[in-house]
C-alpha cells in the first residue's frame, strides 16, 4: 500500500515522477504528492487521485533534478492535504515519503512534544521524520547516519526515500517490510514500489532488501545495512514490457485482464505443460519432491483472492495427493499459536508478493521448520524471495485492483503443482493425469470462447445493477468460486454479496430469500451437480431470482433459472478457471453500469502491505 516514486539524475524529475505516481496509483489513491529540490525545497500535495495533483500543478514551478513522490493509502490520519505526503521536518531541511506502518511512532512523538516538537499531520511519517532530523542535528552526524540511528529504534515496516535542501543531488531510502526497486540508468536513478515506473527508462534494477538503506545519486549507488557495512548491490534485468502496464486500448485495467486470461494462462502452461510427452515441468516441485509428496500436511497461506484460490486448491490436493490440507488467512495464522512440525509444506499464495501478512506468516512458519512454496505473481516479490523454492504464476503486471488474471493463474499453477505430485506419488491413475493434461492445456482456449459471450453478462449486469443484496453458491470445486465471486461483486459494484455452500444456505441464508434478492448459483456439470439442481429448486420455491453458471447444454438447470450463462463443458478440477471469468465479467459491468470507477475501487489498493 501507498506508492512511492524517486528520480536524481540529468532530466526533469516532476514528469518522471508523476508518471510514476500514476503508474503506482493501484497501491492507494487517498492523496498524492511530490517533493523537489531546485535551490530549495517545494513541496506539493493534495487530497484525491494523481489528476488531482497534476492539475493543481498546472503553471506552478516544477523545475528540479531530483524529486520524491508518493500516492497514499491512508493509515494514521484520515485522506487530506495535510496528512498527503511528502512531509517536512520542522526545520524545513529534510522532506520524506513513506510506505508502511511505524508501530511505536506514539512513543516516539512524545518524546519529541517533550522536546518542544509540534506537528502538522496525524500521521507516523512526520513524526519518524522529525525523528530523524533531531537526532542528526544533536548528533551533528550525517543524514545517512541519522537515518540509521532513527531506524535502529522503530518498530514496523517502512520503505522511506528522503531529500535534504543542503545535499541537492541525493535522495536516501531505506527498507523493512515494504518494497523498493531502483533503477540504475545513464548517470541517473529511478526509485520506486515497484517496477513499473522504471521499466520505460532502464531494465536493469537492483531490488532492496530489508534492513538495507541506499544512498542514491546521479552516478552513484551505495547499498549498505544497518550496521553502516557496504552491500554489493545484485543488479538485475526485468522482464516486462512497456505494454504490459498499459491500457491497450481498453476502457480500464480490469476488463484488459480478464481477457488478457486465454494468454496469461497459455503463459502460465507454456514452457511447462507438455500433453504429448505427458509431463510438467518445474522446477521448484521437482527440487522438493520428496519434501512434498511425503509432506504430513500442506497448509495454504493467502488473503482475499489468493485464499479463495487456495481453497481450490485444497479439494485439487486432498483429491489427487491424498495429503491433508488447511487453508489459512495469513492474518490468522500469524497471531495466533499455530503448530507447524517439520515435514509440513507451506503454501503461500500471493499476487504481489508483497502482503504483509503473508510474509509475516511464512517467516513465522519457517522458524517453526516448514518449507515455503511460494505461488507468486510479481517476479522478485519479497514473498518470492522469502520463499524456499516455488513457481511464478506468469500472469504479467496485474494493475487493477481487483485481482482476476492473476486467480486463473493461481489456479493453473496450483493444478500442476498437484497433478505432478500425484502423478510422482502414484495417487493418480495414468489415464487420469494424461485426461487432466489435456484438459488443463485447453482452458486457455475455453476462456476465450466464454469471453466472446461478454455481452451476455453485459445484459444480466443490467438487469441485477440496482440490487442492494446478492447471493453466490457453489459446491465443491465451485464454492470457492462462489466466494470470489461474491467477493468480486463487493469491491467493484459495492453491492452487499455473501458467497456460501450452496448447501449450507438451508441453515440460515435462505431466510433472505425473496422475489428480489438475485441467487447466483455456480452450477457447473461436476459430481456435486445434482445436489446443486436440488439447491436451486429451494431457491425457486421461495420466488428467488436464479441466476445460473452453467454447463453449456444444461437445460434442467436453464429451466429452473431467470438467467444463465453457460460455459463449455470441462472436468470438475480445471472448472473454476472457467466459472470464474463470467463472474468477474458481472462485477466489472454492474460496476460500470453504477459509474464506479472499476481500476480503483473506494478504500481499496492492491498492494497490502500494511497489517
Ligand atoms: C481482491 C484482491 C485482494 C487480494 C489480497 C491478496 O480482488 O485483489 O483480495 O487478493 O489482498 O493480495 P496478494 O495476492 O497480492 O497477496
Amino acid at each position: 500500500m501507498c506508492g512511492i516514486v524517486g528520480y536524481t539524475g540529468p532530466r526533469e524529475a516532476y514528469p518522471i515522477v508523476l508518471k510514476g505516481l500514476k503508474r503506482l496509483e493501484y497501491r492507494g489513491y487517498d492523496s498524492s504528492g511530490v517533493a523537489l529540490l531546485n535551490h530549495g525545497l517545494k513541496v506539493y500535495k493534495k487530497k484525491g487521485k494523481v489528476a488531482e495533483l497534476e492539475e493543481s500543478l498546472i503553471g506552478a514551478d516544477v523545475k528540479a533534478n531530483i524529486g520524491i513522490g508518493h500516492t497514499r493509502w491512508a493509515t494514521h490520519g484520515e485522506p487530506s492535504d495535510r496528512n498527503a505526503h511528502p512531509h517536512e521536518s520542522a526545520s524545513g531541511r529534510l522532506a520524506m515519503i513513506h510506505n508502511g506502518i511505524i508501530e511505536n511512532y506514539a512513543l516516539i512523538k512524545k518524546e519529541l512534544e517533550n522536546k518542544g516538537y509540534s506537528f502538522k499531520s496525524d500521521t507516523d511519517t512526520e513524526v519518524l521524520l522529525n525523528f530523524i532530523d533531531d537526532i542528526q542535528q544533536h548528533n551533528d552526524c550525517s543524514l545517512e547516519e541519522a537515518v540509521r540511528v532513527a531506524l535502529k529504534r522503530v518498530v514496523g515496516a517502512y520503505c522511506i526515500l528522503l531529500i535534504d535542501k543542503e545535499d541537492p543531488h541525493t535522495i536516501i531510502a531505506a527498507r523493512k517490510g515494504s518494497p523498493l526497486v531502483i533503477g540504475i540508468g545513464k548517470g541517473e536513478h529511478f526509485l520506486a514500489s515497484d517496477a513499473s515506473p522504471i521499466i520505460e527508462y532502464t531494465k536493469e534494477v537492483v531490488y532492496v532488501n530489508d534492513y538495507e538503506l541506499a544512498i542514491v545519486r546521479p552516478d552513484e549507488l551505495i547499498l549498505k545495512n544497518l550496521g553502516n557495512e557496504k552491500i554489493t548491490p545484485y543488479v538485475t534485468k526485468l522482464d516486462m514490457e512497456l505494454a504490459a502496464i498499459e491500457k491497450g486500448g481498453y476502457d480500464h485495467f480490469m476488463i484488459k485482464e480478464i481477457f488478457e486470461q486465454p494468454k496469461t494462462i497459455y503463459d502460465c502452461l507454456r514452457g511447462r505443460l507438455d500433453v504429448a510427452k505427458g509431463t510438467i515441468t518445474m522446477a521448484g516441485v521437482e527440487n522438493y519432491m520428496e519434501q512434498l509428496k511425503n509432506a504430513h500436511r500442506i497448509i495454504i497461506i493467502a488473503c482475499g483472492t489468493s485464499w479463495h484460490a487456495g481453497l481450490v486448491a485444497e479439494y485439487i490436493i486432498e483429491e489427487l495427493c491424498r495429503i491433508p490440507v488447511e487453508v489459512e488467512y495469513a492474518s490468522e495464522f500469524r497471531y495466533r499459536n499455530p503448530v507447524v512440525n517439520k515435514g509440513d509444506v507451506i503454501i503461500a499464495i500471493s499476487q504481489s508478493g508483497e502482503t504483509a501478512d503473508t510474509l509475516v506468516a511464512i517467516e513465522k512458519a519457517k522458524e517453526q521448520g516448514a518449507i515455503i512454496f511460494g505461488v507468486v505473481n510479481a517476479v522478485g516479490s519479497s514473498i518470492a524471495r522469502a520463499s524456499h523454492t516455488g513457481a511464478y504464476t506468469h500472469s504479467g503486471p496485474e494493475i487493477g485492483v481487483a485481482s482476476t488474471k492473476a486467480f486463473t493463474g493461481q489456479l493453473a499453477v496450483l493444478t500442476m503443482i498437484a497433478l505432478k505430485i500425484a502423478h510422482n506419488k502414484g495417487t493418480i491413475s495414468e489415464e487420469r493425469y494424461l485426461q487432466l493434461l489435456q484438459d488443463l492445456h485447453d482452458v486457455p482456449e475455453k476462456v476465450d470462447a466464454i469471453l466472446k459471450n461478454a455481452e451476455e453478462v453485459k445484459a444480466i449486469a443490467d438487469k441485477y445493477k440496482d440490487s442492494t443484496d446478492a447471493l453466490f453458491l457453489g459446491r465443491g470445486y465451485n464454492f470457492p468460486v462462489a466466494l470470489e465471486g461474491a467477493l468480486k461483486l463487493k469491491e467493484i459494484s459495492y453491492i452487499h454479496a455473501e458467497g456460501y455452500p450452496a448447501a449450507e444456505m438451508k441453515h440460515g441464508p435462505i431466510a433472505l430469500v425473496t422475489e428480489t434478492l438475485p441467487v447466483i448459483f455456480v452450477a457447473t456439470k461436476d459430481s456435486y451437480h445434482e445436489k446443486v439442481v436440488s439447491n436451486m429448486q429451494e431457491i425457486k420455491a421461495r420466488k428467488g431470482r436464479v441466476i445460473s453458471i452453467i454447463t453449456e447444454g444444461d437445460e434442467l438447470s436453464t429451466s429452473l433459472s431467470n438467467d444463465v450463462f453457460a460455459v463449455p463443458p470441462a472436468d470438475e478440477i480445471v472448472a473454476p478457471m472457467l466459472s470464474v471469468i463470467p463472474l468477474q465479467l458481472l462485477s466489472y459491468y454492474v460496476g460500470i453500469a453504477k459509474g464506479y470507477d472499476v481500476d480503483k475501487p473506494r478504500n481499496l489498493a492492491k498492494s497490502v502491505t500494511v497489517e
